[in-house]
Order: structure tokens, then sequence, then C-alpha cells
């Protein structure tokens, strides 16, 4: 029994003619949390896309829990309980808080909705008290918590997470990213993160991958790259944290 859960090998994605991912290979162990950093254009989120399937990758083999996943449809890499908070957060602007954690919800899983809404709103208490407001009047910081509580509720294998800090004060950067340490440690959730925040992404992973025009230049140990002169140069000097 291998520990890996997600590995993607020799990964190459094309918009047209347009090669985003230029051959990537990416691993995530269960129980880790890993983050890819990496510049705007980079690649990072084509490279989470190409997980959920959409697009595929044109070369290479994406493979979940033992299980090659290529070329199966998105729905059924879903089914796979791999979910995702997508870049811009995605939720449902005209719904209310609770109607959205609704969407999240897998039919497979509804024995568990009301404990699965309950530990949502123990994690992010702030959605709780806003259960009944619509999606598109939270502010940035609840509409992320939202983002990832309705991630939450397809009860994932694998979290995916796509620049939960974009556009958010530190204070509430810090908040969400003690959430995801929190589910990480607490429950054992296995979590994959993309970031232009190397700070806040290098200090809560494990592991992170570096990404540079569609292929992974460097890899280490969370502390590692906090503590290389390249990666400090490139990300961190002068950079948001
Ligand atoms: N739908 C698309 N069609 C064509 N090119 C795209 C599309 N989405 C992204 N790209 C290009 O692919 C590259 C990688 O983009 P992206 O994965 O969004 O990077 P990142 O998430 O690291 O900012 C960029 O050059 C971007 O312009
Ligand atoms: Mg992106």
């Amino acid at each position: 029994m291998s520990d890996t859960l997600l590995s993607v090998q020799g990964v190459q994605t094309y918009y047209g003619n347009i090669r985003a991912l230029a051959g990537v290979d990416v691993e995530v162990k269960k129980g880790e949390i890993v983050s890819l950093i990496g510049a705007n254009g980079a690649g990072k989120s084509t490279l989470m896309m190409t997980i959920c399937g959409s697009p595929q990758a044109r070369t290479g083999t994406v493979t979940f829990d033992g299980e090659d996943i290529t070329r199966l449809p998105t729905h059924l890499i879903a089914r796979r309980r791999i979910a995702q908070s997508p870049e811009g957060r995605r939720i449902f602007p005209r719904m209310t808080v609770y109607e959205n954690l609704q969407m999240g919800a897998s039919l497979d899983n509804l024995k568990y909705f009301n404990e699965d809404v309950e530990k949502i709103f123990t994690l992010f208490p702030r959605l709780k008290e806003r259960q009944g407001q619509r999606g598109g009047t939270l502010s940035g910081g609840e509409q992320q918590m939202l983002s990832i509580g309705r991630a939450l509720m397809a009860r994932p294998k694998l979290l995916l997470l796509d620049e939960p800090s974009l556009g958010l004060a530190p204070l509430i950067v810090k908040g969400i990213f003690d959430a995801i340490k929190k589910l990480n440690q607490n429950e054992g959730l296995t979590v994959f993160l993309v970031e232009q925040n190397a700070f806040a992404a290098l200090k809560l992973s494990d592991r992170a991958y570096v990404m540079v025009n569609g292929q992974v230049t460097m890899s280490g140990s969370g502390k590692e790259l906090l503590a290389n002169p390249e990666v400090r140069a490139a990300y961190l000097e002068g950079g948001r944290h």
C-alpha cells in the first residue's frame, strides 16, 4: 500500500496550440499539505484544473489513490472525492450561505449533511452567523470561507485550493490558513494548495514546488524553500507577506 494520494507525471496541457504545462511531475502523499508557488501565468491554475480533468492533459498521467484518472470526465473525478475551491472562489452569489453549502454536498453523503454543516460552522463561525445571507453580499474573506466550506461538504480525500489568499488582508489570510492547518491536523485532510502568496503557503506546507513557465523548477520542504536564496529573491523579498 503506497502512501501516495496524488501523482502527476510528465503532464503537458495545452490551450489550443499554447502549451501551458510543459511536463510537470508533482506528488502529494496522504495527510500532507503541499503547495505550488509561482508567479502569475506560471501555470498553477492550469495544473489544478488538469487534475480535475478540464482541460485534460495532452500527455502524461494523473493518478489518484492508485487509479489513472487522466482521461476521466470532471464529474467522475469529483466522485473520487477530489474537491476544489477554485481561483476567484466561484460561490453562487444569489444563493444563501446555507444553500451554497447544500450545493457542495454529494448525494452519497446526505446522511452526514447536518453533521458536516455543523463542522463547517465550527471551523468558520462567521458562516454560521451569516447562513441566511446571500453569498454575493459576503466580504472577500467570508466568500473564501464559503468556497472552502462548500468543497468540504463533498467529504474530500483531497482538497485543492487555488489562491485562497488572493485579495485578502493579512489577518484574514491568517485565519483561513489556520483553518486549513486545523483540518489537516485534526481530520488528516490532504491539501494541495496553489498560491502566489509564497510566504504564507510555505509556512503552512510540509512540502512545496516552485513553478516557472509551466515547469517545476524546485521542490523541497516548506522550511527549505523559505530559506532558499533563489526563492527568497524571486518570491519573498519585497513580495506580499
Ligand atoms: N483559457 C485559456 N486559454 C488560453 N490560454 C490560457 C487560458 N488559461 C490560461 N492560459 C494561459 O496559460 C498560462 C498559465 O496560466 P494559469 O494556469 O492561469 O497560470 P497561474 O494560475 O499560475 O497564474 C498563461 O500563459 C495563461 O495566459
Ligand atoms: Mg491562477
